[in-house]
């Protein structure tokens, strides 16, 4: 087995002993006679696979129990979609914060459904800054304000974030459960799972009860949270492999000390990285200092052409997925939890090696 450094922004690495469990569990899932991929979701022994990814995430994030979390298909897309569907009510507006690709993408769906605000548009700074609290001025009466904590493509993340009167709804696909926040400043948190916590298609959800409770009485029950709270996570056949591997990697988590040990290891990691980024203007790093993300490092070098070249070389020393996103270019490494040291260590080393050659 040659396991290489997988920098990809998402589906992403995960922790070599959650995948080794898996492996191990995959054709009989211990005292069940049955793979995980083949058990009913009614099950007794997938109620508490279930039971125990929820209770993990709730501990580890400090989940109060005025929220409820769910599991529902479709990734963190749908949930542009089902959060103004939920929460903009006929007539209202909502508040968004655009910082750049994904936040655009939550803005254009919540546009089908209502009337949105764009309180802060970073485009003037290409988008590669995140304001700072002071900078926004909220709209009064909005019925929620939206960010995103990090965003994947441009390499920016709030390192703070603002209070707001209306309820906070934060998409964070990218940072969930890399660092320490406090739940109850957010009415509502989603993230795709396919970046820090497991397989893609699938994303996490948690939600003030008293939000979801609230969600109108027109449109699909599908798509309503009040429907997914009812029957937790149940009402339609969840991504039940998704969710074991999720349970398997909050073990991780806690095994490793937890959100705050995570953060530590990633302020490490990506400090050694934009270190190197910093030492010699060969390096072009993207995202203004005050913003940047510690999960995706973009940068460029002075051509296409060099990057390209850097993307190859890396890839043939065992360092992949450092081309950056299509619609910008660049180069990007995605250092999400799993990622080792290691492995940054290993780019920084081919860095210096490649600016000698090339510089
Ligand atoms: C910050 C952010 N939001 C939303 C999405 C969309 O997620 P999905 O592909 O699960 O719908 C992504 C995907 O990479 C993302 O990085």
């Amino acid at each position: 087995m040659a396991r290489i450094y997988n920098f990809s922004s998402g589906p992403a690495v995960l922790p070599l002993p959650v995948l080794e469990k898996a492996q191990a569990e995959l054709l009989e899932y211990p005292g069940s006679g049955m793979s995980i991929l083949e058990m009913s979701h009614r099950s007794k022994t997938y109620d508490a696979i279930i039971k125990a990814a929820e209770a993990n995430i709730r501990q580890l994030m400090g989940i109060p129990d005025s929220y409820a979390v769910l599991f529902l298909p479709g990734g963190a897309s749908q949930q542009f979609a089902m959060v103004p569907l939920n929460l903009l009510p006929a007539g209202g507006f909502a508040d968004y914060v655009h910082t750049g690709a994904w936040a655009g993408k939550a803005i254009k769906e919540a546009e089908v459904v209502g009337r949105v605000k764009v309180v802060w548009d970073g485009r003037g700074d290409n988008y590669m800054r995140t304001p700072r609290p002071a900078e926004l001025k909220f709209n009064p009466g909005s019925a929620y304000v939206h960010l995103c904590s990090n965003e994947t493509i441009g390499g920016v993340r709030f390192p703070e974030f603002p209070k707001t009167n209306s309820p906070l709804v934060a998409d964070m696909s990218s940072d969930i459960m890399s660092r320490v926040i406090d739940v109850s400043n957010f009415g509502l948190i989603y993230a795709g799972l396919q970046k820090n916590l497991g397989p893609a298609g699938s994303a996490l959800v948690i939600i003030r009860r008293d939000l979801a409770e609230k969600t109108p009485e027109s449109g699909n029950l599908f798509f309503r949270y009040a429907t997914h709270m009812k029957e937790p996570s149940l009402y339609n056949t969840p991504n039940t492999f998704a969710i074991y591997i999720l349970k398997l990697v909050s073990e991780w988590l806690a095994a490793e000390g937890g959100l705050a040990a995570m953060e530590a290891r990633n302020q490490t990691k990506a400090s050694l990285l934009y270190q190197a980024l910093d030492t010699s203007p060969f390096w072009r790093p993207c995202a203004r200092k005050d913003s940047r993300s510690l999960m995706n490092i973009t940068w460029r070098l002075e051509n296409e052409e060099l990057e390209a070249r850097f993307v190859q070389q890396a890839k043939a020393a065992g360092l992949d997925g450092l081309k950056g996103h299509r619609s910008v270019g660049g180069l990007r490494a995605s250092l999400y939890n799993a990622f080792p040291l290691e492995g940054v260590r290993k780019l920084v080393e081919f860095m210096q090696d490649f600016e000698q050659k090339n510089g």
